[in-house]
Protein backbone atom coordinates (compact mmCIF):
# COMPACT_ATOMS: atom_id res chain seq x y z
CA UNK A 1 0.00 0.00 0.00
CA UNK A 2 1.25 3.67 -0.53
CA UNK A 3 1.55 5.45 2.46
CA UNK A 4 -0.73 8.75 3.36
CA UNK A 5 1.57 11.69 3.31
CA UNK A 6 0.27 14.61 5.17
CA UNK A 7 2.50 17.64 4.25
CA UNK A 8 1.91 21.12 6.31
CA UNK A 9 2.88 24.34 5.24
CA UNK A 10 1.63 28.19 5.55
CA UNK A 11 2.52 31.65 6.62
CA UNK A 12 5.58 31.10 10.03
CA UNK A 13 3.88 31.42 13.44
CA UNK A 14 0.57 29.89 12.27
CA UNK A 15 0.59 26.54 14.01
CA UNK A 16 2.02 23.85 11.85
CA UNK A 17 4.19 22.42 14.33
CA UNK A 18 1.31 22.23 16.82
CA UNK A 19 -0.93 20.88 14.25
CA UNK A 20 1.56 18.56 12.94
CA UNK A 21 2.56 16.87 16.41
CA UNK A 22 -1.61 16.83 17.16
CA UNK A 23 -2.22 14.97 13.80
CA UNK A 24 0.74 12.01 15.26
CA UNK A 25 -1.29 11.81 18.22
CA UNK A 26 -4.22 11.39 17.07
CA UNK A 27 -3.07 8.93 14.37
CA UNK A 28 -1.10 6.75 16.66
CA UNK A 29 -3.64 6.96 19.37
CA UNK A 30 -6.24 5.70 16.22
CA UNK A 31 -3.77 3.38 14.36
CA UNK A 32 -1.36 1.60 17.13
CA UNK A 33 -1.00 -1.37 14.88
CA UNK A 34 0.16 1.00 11.97
CA UNK A 35 3.62 2.39 10.85
CA UNK A 36 3.40 6.17 11.46
CA UNK A 37 6.74 8.45 10.49
CA UNK A 38 6.62 12.51 11.59
CA UNK A 39 9.33 13.91 9.76
CA UNK A 40 10.50 17.36 10.36
CA UNK A 41 11.74 19.79 7.44
CA UNK A 42 12.02 22.52 9.27
CA UNK A 43 15.41 23.11 10.01
CA UNK A 44 14.32 24.89 13.21
CA UNK A 45 13.37 21.01 14.23
CA UNK A 46 10.52 22.25 16.48
CA UNK A 47 8.40 18.91 16.03
CA UNK A 48 10.72 17.12 18.10
CA UNK A 49 10.36 19.20 21.05
CA UNK A 50 6.37 19.38 20.63
CA UNK A 51 6.27 14.69 19.98
CA UNK A 52 9.50 14.85 23.03
CA UNK A 53 11.57 13.52 20.52
CA UNK A 54 15.72 14.36 20.72
CA UNK A 55 16.93 13.52 17.35
CA UNK A 56 20.76 12.70 17.35
CA UNK A 57 21.44 13.43 13.87
CA UNK A 58 19.36 15.05 10.80
CA UNK A 59 19.54 13.83 7.35
CA UNK A 60 21.33 17.06 6.67
CA UNK A 61 24.13 15.99 9.13
CA UNK A 62 24.73 12.70 6.57
CA UNK A 63 24.18 14.92 3.36
CA UNK A 64 27.47 17.24 4.81
CA UNK A 65 29.67 14.25 5.44
CA UNK A 66 29.15 12.98 2.47
CA UNK A 67 30.08 16.93 0.98
CA UNK A 68 33.16 17.39 3.22
CA UNK A 69 34.43 13.98 1.84
CA UNK A 70 33.61 15.46 -1.76
CA UNK A 71 35.23 18.83 -1.18
CA UNK A 72 38.54 17.20 0.31
CA UNK A 73 39.21 15.31 -2.64
CA UNK A 74 38.10 12.32 -0.76
CA UNK A 75 35.69 11.03 -3.49
CA UNK A 76 36.30 7.10 -2.86
CA UNK A 77 34.91 7.89 0.47
CA UNK A 78 32.06 10.22 -0.23
CA UNK A 79 30.88 7.60 -3.07
CA UNK A 80 31.14 4.85 -0.07
CA UNK A 81 28.64 7.01 2.20
CA UNK A 82 26.60 7.59 -0.86
CA UNK A 83 25.80 4.01 -0.84
CA UNK A 84 25.78 4.03 3.17
CA UNK A 85 23.51 6.44 3.47
CA UNK A 86 20.59 4.17 2.99
CA UNK A 87 21.58 2.64 6.36
CA UNK A 88 22.46 5.79 8.25
CA UNK A 89 19.16 7.19 7.19
CA UNK A 90 17.84 4.34 10.14
CA UNK A 91 20.25 5.85 12.27
CA UNK A 92 18.71 9.34 12.08
CA UNK A 93 15.43 7.72 13.03
CA UNK A 94 14.35 7.82 16.49
CA UNK A 95 12.08 5.11 17.48
CA UNK A 96 9.13 6.37 19.98
CA UNK A 97 6.20 4.68 21.23
CA UNK A 98 3.76 3.96 18.21
CA UNK A 99 5.24 6.64 15.90
CA UNK A 100 9.08 7.05 14.38
CA UNK A 101 11.20 10.51 13.73
CA UNK A 102 13.50 11.98 11.52
CA UNK A 103 14.61 15.17 11.11
CA UNK A 104 15.81 16.85 7.97
CA UNK A 105 17.57 19.61 8.96
CA UNK A 106 18.46 22.17 6.19
CA UNK A 107 18.23 20.06 2.47
CA UNK A 108 19.60 21.80 -0.22
CA UNK A 109 21.04 24.69 1.63
CA UNK A 110 24.14 26.15 -0.11
CA UNK A 111 25.39 24.99 -3.42
CA UNK A 112 23.70 22.46 -5.73
CA UNK A 113 24.99 18.94 -4.76
CA UNK A 114 22.14 17.78 -7.22
CA UNK A 115 23.35 14.54 -7.09
CA UNK A 116 23.83 13.73 -3.57
CA UNK A 117 19.95 16.05 -3.28
CA UNK A 118 18.31 13.69 -5.83
CA UNK A 119 20.07 10.59 -4.63
CA UNK A 120 18.77 11.93 -0.69
CA UNK A 121 14.91 12.03 -1.92
CA UNK A 122 14.96 9.12 -3.13
CA UNK A 123 16.40 7.75 0.23
CA UNK A 124 13.38 9.83 2.01
CA UNK A 125 10.97 8.49 -0.41
CA UNK A 126 12.34 4.92 0.18
CA UNK A 127 12.04 4.91 4.15
CA UNK A 128 8.45 7.19 3.50
CA UNK A 129 7.31 3.79 1.35
CA UNK A 130 7.96 1.46 4.29
CA UNK A 131 5.23 3.68 6.52
CA UNK A 132 1.31 3.60 6.41
CA UNK A 133 1.58 7.50 7.63
CA UNK A 134 4.01 10.18 7.11
CA UNK A 135 3.45 13.62 8.85
CA UNK A 136 5.52 16.38 7.20
CA UNK A 137 6.09 19.71 9.49
CA UNK A 138 7.26 22.06 7.14
CA UNK A 139 9.07 25.21 7.15
CA UNK A 140 7.21 28.29 7.02
CA UNK A 141 6.40 29.89 3.48
CA UNK A 142 6.54 28.90 0.08
CA UNK A 143 10.19 27.91 -0.60
CA UNK A 144 9.59 24.50 0.73
CA UNK A 145 7.16 23.80 -1.86
CA UNK A 146 9.94 24.31 -4.50
CA UNK A 147 12.12 21.36 -2.24
CA UNK A 148 12.59 18.44 -2.45
CA UNK A 149 10.27 17.46 0.80
CA UNK A 150 7.15 18.06 -0.57
CA UNK A 151 7.25 17.14 -3.88
CA UNK A 152 5.32 14.48 -3.59
CA UNK A 153 2.37 13.61 -0.81
CA UNK A 154 -1.17 12.91 -0.80
CA UNK A 155 -2.65 15.48 1.43
CA UNK A 156 -1.33 18.94 0.92
CA UNK A 157 -2.81 21.25 3.99
CA UNK A 158 -2.59 24.81 3.94
CA UNK A 159 -2.34 26.25 7.80
CA UNK A 160 -3.39 29.95 8.40
CA UNK A 161 -4.89 32.27 11.11
CA UNK A 162 -7.16 34.60 10.65
CA UNK A 163 -4.65 37.17 8.91
CA UNK A 164 -4.69 38.86 5.57
CA UNK A 165 -0.66 37.46 5.31
CA UNK A 166 -1.40 34.31 6.42
CA UNK A 167 -4.74 33.90 4.12
CA UNK A 168 -2.20 35.29 1.25
CA UNK A 169 0.63 32.78 1.89
CA UNK A 170 -1.70 29.90 1.68
CA UNK A 171 -3.22 31.25 -1.56
CA UNK A 172 0.17 31.66 -3.23
CA UNK A 173 0.89 28.14 -1.68
CA UNK A 174 -1.61 26.40 -3.53
CA UNK A 175 -1.26 28.10 -6.50
CA UNK A 176 2.40 27.00 -6.77
CA UNK A 177 1.69 23.83 -5.52
CA UNK A 178 -0.36 22.90 -8.52
CA UNK A 179 2.74 23.50 -10.45
CA UNK A 180 5.43 22.30 -8.29
CA UNK A 181 4.02 19.94 -6.07
CA UNK A 182 1.99 16.09 -7.20
CA UNK A 183 -0.51 15.85 -4.27
CA UNK A 184 -3.91 14.17 -4.00
CA UNK A 185 -5.80 16.27 -2.01
CA UNK A 186 -5.14 20.07 -0.49
CA UNK A 187 -7.48 21.99 1.84
CA UNK A 188 -6.95 24.64 4.53
CA UNK A 189 -7.24 24.78 8.70
CA UNK A 190 -7.30 27.94 9.94
CA UNK A 191 -6.04 27.79 13.60
CA UNK A 192 -6.06 30.16 16.56
CA UNK A 193 -9.06 32.17 15.40
CA UNK A 194 -10.12 34.49 18.36
CA UNK A 195 -12.92 35.46 16.68
CA UNK A 196 -14.71 33.53 14.09
CA UNK A 197 -16.75 36.72 12.44
CA UNK A 198 -13.35 37.71 11.23
CA UNK A 199 -13.61 34.32 8.72
CA UNK A 200 -16.58 35.96 7.77
CA UNK A 201 -15.58 37.35 4.22
CA UNK A 202 -12.53 35.48 3.74
CA UNK A 203 -12.20 34.24 0.30
CA UNK A 204 -9.63 30.99 -0.18
CA UNK A 205 -10.89 30.22 -4.00
CA UNK A 206 -11.07 27.01 -4.79
CA UNK A 207 -9.40 25.67 -1.78
CA UNK A 208 -11.62 23.57 0.39
CA UNK A 209 -11.72 24.91 4.23
CA UNK A 210 -11.38 22.03 6.49
CA UNK A 211 -11.66 23.25 9.35
CA UNK A 212 -11.41 26.20 12.35
CA UNK A 213 -9.03 25.36 15.70
CA UNK A 214 -10.32 28.39 18.26
CA UNK A 215 -7.52 29.81 20.14
CA UNK A 216 -6.46 26.65 22.76
CA UNK A 217 -4.97 27.15 26.20
CA UNK A 218 -3.84 23.70 26.57
CA UNK A 219 -1.28 24.51 23.20
CA UNK A 220 0.33 27.07 24.67
CA UNK A 221 0.92 25.84 28.29
CA UNK A 222 2.16 22.19 26.19
CA UNK A 223 4.19 24.92 23.84
CA UNK A 224 5.58 26.57 26.91
CA UNK A 225 6.29 23.70 29.47
CA UNK A 226 8.05 21.54 26.29
CA UNK A 227 5.72 19.41 27.38
CA UNK A 228 4.72 16.21 24.34
CA UNK A 229 1.84 17.14 22.02
CA UNK A 230 1.08 13.26 22.29
CA UNK A 231 -0.22 14.31 26.04
CA UNK A 232 -2.64 16.91 24.90
CA UNK A 233 -6.10 16.01 26.50
CA UNK A 234 -8.59 14.35 24.56
CA UNK A 235 -11.48 17.37 25.32
CA UNK A 236 -9.03 20.57 24.02
CA UNK A 237 -9.81 22.34 20.96
CA UNK A 238 -7.17 21.20 18.54
CA UNK A 239 -7.19 17.57 19.20
CA UNK A 240 -11.33 17.75 18.63
CA UNK A 241 -10.81 19.97 15.81
CA UNK A 242 -8.31 18.20 13.79
CA UNK A 243 -10.17 14.39 14.54
CA UNK A 244 -13.03 16.10 12.47
CA UNK A 245 -10.46 17.92 9.75
CA UNK A 246 -9.14 14.11 9.08
CA UNK A 247 -12.61 13.35 8.76
CA UNK A 248 -13.08 16.10 6.25
CA UNK A 249 -9.82 15.17 4.41
CA UNK A 250 -10.81 11.36 4.08
CA UNK A 251 -8.19 10.27 6.50
CA UNK A 252 -10.42 8.44 8.29
N1 LIG B 1 -4.74 26.86 18.51
C1 LIG B 1 -3.81 27.54 19.18
N2 LIG B 1 -4.14 28.21 20.30
C2 LIG B 1 -3.23 28.91 21.01
N3 LIG B 1 -1.94 29.00 20.68
C3 LIG B 1 -1.53 28.37 19.58
C4 LIG B 1 -2.43 27.60 18.77
N4 LIG B 1 -1.72 27.07 17.74
C5 LIG B 1 -0.44 27.49 17.90
N5 LIG B 1 -0.33 28.28 18.99
C6 LIG B 1 0.89 28.95 19.48
O1 LIG B 1 1.39 29.75 18.43
C7 LIG B 1 2.80 29.71 18.40
C8 LIG B 1 3.26 29.22 17.03
O2 LIG B 1 2.83 27.87 16.85
P1 LIG B 1 3.69 26.80 16.04
O3 LIG B 1 5.09 26.78 16.53
O4 LIG B 1 2.92 25.55 16.04
O5 LIG B 1 3.64 27.51 14.62
P2 LIG B 1 4.50 27.20 13.32
O6 LIG B 1 3.64 27.54 12.16
O7 LIG B 1 5.06 25.83 13.38
O8 LIG B 1 5.68 28.27 13.48
P3 LIG B 1 7.05 28.32 12.63
O9 LIG B 1 6.68 28.90 11.30
O10 LIG B 1 7.91 29.25 13.44
O11 LIG B 1 7.58 26.93 12.55
C9 LIG B 1 3.24 28.81 19.53
O12 LIG B 1 3.55 29.61 20.66
C10 LIG B 1 1.99 27.98 19.82
O13 LIG B 1 1.95 27.60 21.16
MG1 LIG C 1 7.02 25.12 13.18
Amino acid sequence: MQPIIIALTGKGGVGKTSVSATIVKILTEKYPDKKILAIDADPAIGLATALGVMPKITLDDIRNKIIDSVENGNTKDAMELVSESRYKIYDAIVQKDGFAFLAIGRPESEGCYCRINSYLKNVIEMVSNQFDYVVIDGEAGIEQINRRVMQKVTHLLLISDSSRKGIEVIKTIHKVAGRMVDYDKVGAVFNRVEDISLLGNVDIGEIKQLGVIHSDENVLQYDAGGRSFIELPEDTAVVLEMKKVLHNFNIF
